[in-house]
């Protein structure tokens, strides 16, 4: 896709225009971005009104992670036009950072004020199975990098000094509690990843207050914040975080916990669609 502008900002309204033509929808309402594994639950969401390959649109690469659809679905549920993002740019595939982000930002230029982060983690607590979703609390930015490092955002954006006091909605939290009160939450650390942690690292981040490690979701949520809009993260744990159990951590049992524990995810998005 040919694009005329260096500005992520401006990359993201390209992107966000091209949605509404391809899609036929003119502004979303809430935007869903699909951690590995949980491609099953965009199709249980709702009535699908139209599919865009991602690549299609502005500043968006081709992802490269098995687990990962290459996908923006516009799905209809109930009265709100939902942004269901399947693809998602890593730091460790090499993208940079405004990459990583692009998928938010094109989501919020497309006029979604809610965000919906879900990813596969390892889990500390050993009191969470696997197949637990755990909506996030409050998470570590360990990647080393952030979407709001590099040029000052121009014109009327919001300065780069955004407050993350709270990250994730505490009132999104509470709504998803109506849909399972049984679910708990937890401090997501998201690292720069591509090889799986240490479990001195483990170790480490637990003494940092982690309960949950992944790869992913912490610069998106940095990005969203920035742009006024509300976070709502859920983890799937898909195995228990290295060193924490006699099980060794395992990309394919990753993707088969989350395919496994689709059903209940579908039930838990669709439900919290519902009360937005
Ligand atoms: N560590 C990092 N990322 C992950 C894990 C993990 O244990 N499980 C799923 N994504």
């Amino acid at each position: 896709m040919n694009t005329t502008t260096t500005d992520p900002y401006q990359l993201a309204a390209q992107a966000a225009a091209e949605l509404a033509q391809r899609t036929g929808v003119e502004r979303h309402d809430v935007a869903i971005v699909l951690g590995s594994g949980w491609a099953e639950a965009a199709d249980g969401l709702g009535n699908i009104v139209a599919d865009v390959a991602l690549a299609d649109l502005p500043g968006f690469p081709a992802p490269t992670v098995l687990g990962h659809r290459n996908l923006a679905r516009s799905v209809a549920v109930g009265n709100k036009a939902v942004l269901v993002l399947g693809g998602r740019a890593h730091l460790y595939e090499g993208h940079p950072v405004t990459t990583v982000v692009h998928g938010v930002r094109t989501a919020i230029a497309a006029g979604c004020q809610t965000i919906i982060l879900t990813n596969a983690a390892g889990g500390l607590n050993p009191a969470w199975p696997v197949g637990q979703p755990v909506l996030l609390s409050d998470q570590l930015n360990l990647t080393g990098d952030s979407p709001m490092a590099g040029p000052a955002p121009s014109g009327d954006l919001p300065i780069r000094f955004v407050d993350l006091t709270e990250a994730y909605s505490k009132r999104l939290r509470d709504l998803a509690r109506q849909v399972d009160n049984t679910l708990p939450e937890g401090v997501y650390a998201g690292l720069l990843g591509g090889a799986f942690e240490t479990p001195a690292e483990v170790r480490m981040i637990g003494n940092w207050g982690a309960d949950l490690v992944g790869m992913s979701t912490v610069l998106e949520t940095i990005a969203a914040r920035h742009l006024g809009v509300e976070v709502l993260g859920i983890s799937l744990v898909t195995n228990a975080a290295a060193g924490t159990s006699d099980e060794l951590v395992d990309h394919e049992d990753v993707l088969h916990a989350a395919a496994e524990a689709g059903p209940r995810i579908v039930a838990l998005l669709r439900g919290v669609l519902e009360l937005l």
